[in-house]
């Protein structure tokens, strides 16, 4: 248990905001509808004046995209359709420049089919890269050796006529799970860690960490007693042997190390799992696991203070002696916050997200709230949503181009986007949000400032004050220093709850609705608007 504010070393992403690129979607240079590496060196005066400090980017290897690259077919090579490795290294001596962080996006547990390693591991049985992937004799009916499915539905093993063995794939057929029990495997995706690293990049995201060691004798997952007609089909099973295994931690541990033979970077692990078994992750102190295992349970939890409390005070209390917390409001494979919370708790969910204790992800096109925009049959890309169409989510509407401006194509591009815009792009874009008092970027804007001001809503300890139908309040508490934060998620004015002595005769010292000259306003006395957030400063320095 981890509550209070440790005294620690100074490591930049403890302190530092991270925002999350699609890159197919943030801004297009070329004009063929898709976002580029070009384009996001364009954005990043942007991106700096948003005020986050670090962005990891959806990956941008050379990829056939059946899953919009996260099927690498060579993993140190940019794929044409976001420009070259010159534009690469551009871009990261800009965003340094410009003094951003760039976090790459690591596909460990799969290539694509169509990478060479693949390709030599499927030639023949006695191929010295055939046990690179995951290859098994037929069941003796000749169907798939056990009953594991993909995540994208369907089994999860791919029949090879040529030689008549299955291999796996965690998601789709043409995304091969790599064999991370072989030492080879292991040395060789190291070296492509190092190449990169080598180049100065900041840290890695590591996709769907949890997979990549499966369990050894290949076992039958158990079916889910819970499974209701409706849910992705991968859910029909507990996946009690295709991931999470024991053996995983070290393997984890092995990659921290090639980390650690460079100062200064950041690993994250993408891991969906309930949050005991997700802690784990951090590994022994926090020094043998991911910096940061993503923190997912905003993405999945009811938009209500009872339930968001609880789940703030679960999380801190698991968190393990070194583990630094982190928290995710959206990403590209879950629906956006504004569709999830409703567009009028936009802001508070942004005064959530940055003040909680923790590594802020920002993805991008929230700060504009965009929500889940509609696809039009006819124009759906996600693959799973090919594969499962009566699942109840695609993916696409969380992955829309960013709208930057009144213009053709709301300026993210010169040609029709590859996803459509959101109905109302002429209004909802970088451009007029930014003049317009009271907006949401504008609250972002003002968001991140505020928190790059305070010590305590970086590093302070977290302290729950008030729960209530409506309300939710908070203390961030760094030695002196004191402030409260007081979320209103109704629909109506609240008044605030009584607040406790340190705050008495304490002033609103940041507020989610944007006024010029705010009048000094005594704490006890606020009554919050519909939706709307303000932070209180108490203790010593009230006013
Ligand atoms: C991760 C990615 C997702 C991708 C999957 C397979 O969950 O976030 O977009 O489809 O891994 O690589």
């Amino acid at each position: 248990m981890n509550m209070g504010s440790l005294r620690r070393e100074p490591v930049w992403w403890r302190d530092e905001t991270i925002y999350q690129i699609y890159p197919r979607s943030y801004q297009d240079c070329d004009a063929d509808g898709v976002g580029d590496l070009p384009g996001i060196l364009a954005r990043l005066p942007y991106i700096a004046e948003l005020g986050v400090d670090c962005f990891w980017l959806s990956p941008i290897f050379a990829s056939p995209m059946d899953d919009f690259g996260y099927d690498v077919a060579d993993y140190r090579s940019i794929d044409p359709l976001f420009g070259t490795m010159d534009d690469f290294d551009a871009l990261l001596n800009a965003a340094h420049s410009h003094g951003l962080k760039l976090v790459l996006d690591f596909v460990p547990n799969h290539t694509s089919d169509r990478h060479e390693w693949f390709r030599e591991s499927r030639g023949s049985r006695t191929n010295a890269k055939r046990n690179w992937y995951i290859w098994k004799d037929p069941a003796p009916d000749g169907g798939p050796p056990n009953n594991w499915i993909s995540n994208f539905g369907g089994s999860a093993w791919e029949f090879d006529e040529r030689t008549g063995q299955y291999y796996y794939h965690a998601f789709l057929a043409s995304q091969p799970d790599l064999n991370w029990r072989n030492p080879e495997v292991r040395s060789a995706m190291f070296d492509v860690l190092r190449f990169w690293l080598d180049k100065g990049v900041d840290g890695f995201r590591v996709d769907v960490i949890w997979h990549l060691i499966k369990d050894a004798e290949f076992r039958d997952n158990p079916p889910n007693p819970e499974y209701r007609p409706g849910q992705p089909e991968i859910e029909k099973n507990l996946q009690v042997h295709s991931a999470d295994q024991p053996e995983i931690h070290d393997l984890v541990a092995q990659m921290r190390d090639v980390i650690e033979e460079y100062d200064n970077r950041l690993m994250i692990g993408e891991i969906y799992l309930p949050l005991e078994r997700m802690v784990r992750y951090y590994g022994e102190s926090g020094e043998s696991g991911v910096h940061l295992p993503f923190n997912f349970q905003l993405l999945q939890c009811q938009w209500e203070p009872k339930k968001i409390a609880g789940l703030v005070k679960e999380y801190e209390a698991a968190l393990p002696e070194g583990g630094w917390p982190n928290w995710v409001l959206s990403n590209h494979d879950q629906p956006r916050i504004a569709a999830r919370a409703g567009a009028r708790q936009a802001g508070i969910a942004a005064m959530l997200l940055l003040t909680l204790r923790g590594t802020p992800t920002l993805y991008y096109g929230d700060e504009i709230g965009l929500a889940e925009v509609d696809i039009p049959p006819d124009r759906i890309q996600d693959p799973w949503a090919r594969q499962e169409p009566d699942a109840s989510f695609n993916r696409d509407k969380a992955r829309t181009p960013m709208q930057w401006s009144s213009k053709e194509n709301a300026g993210f591009s010169g040609t029709q986007p590859w996803l459509p815009l959101s109905q109302d792009w002429r209004e909802r874009n970088v451009a007029q949000l930014d003049e317009q008092p009271g907006s949401l970027l504008r609250l972002y804007k003002r968001l991140l400032a505020f928190r790059k001001n305070e010590p305590a809503l970086r590093d302070g300890a977290y302290r729950e004050i008030h729960v209530g139908e409506t309300m939710f309040a908070y203390e961030r508490v760094l030695d002196k220093e004191r402030l409260l934060v007081l979320l209103n998620f109704s629909d109506d004015p609240v008044a605030a709850p009584p607040l406790p002595d340190s705050y008495r005769g304490g002033t609103v010292v940041f507020s989610s609705e944007e006024v010029d000259n705010p009048p000094e306003q005594d704490a006890a006395a606020i009554t919050l608007r519909p939706g709307a957030g303000v932070i209180v400063r108490g203790g010593e320095n009230r006013s």
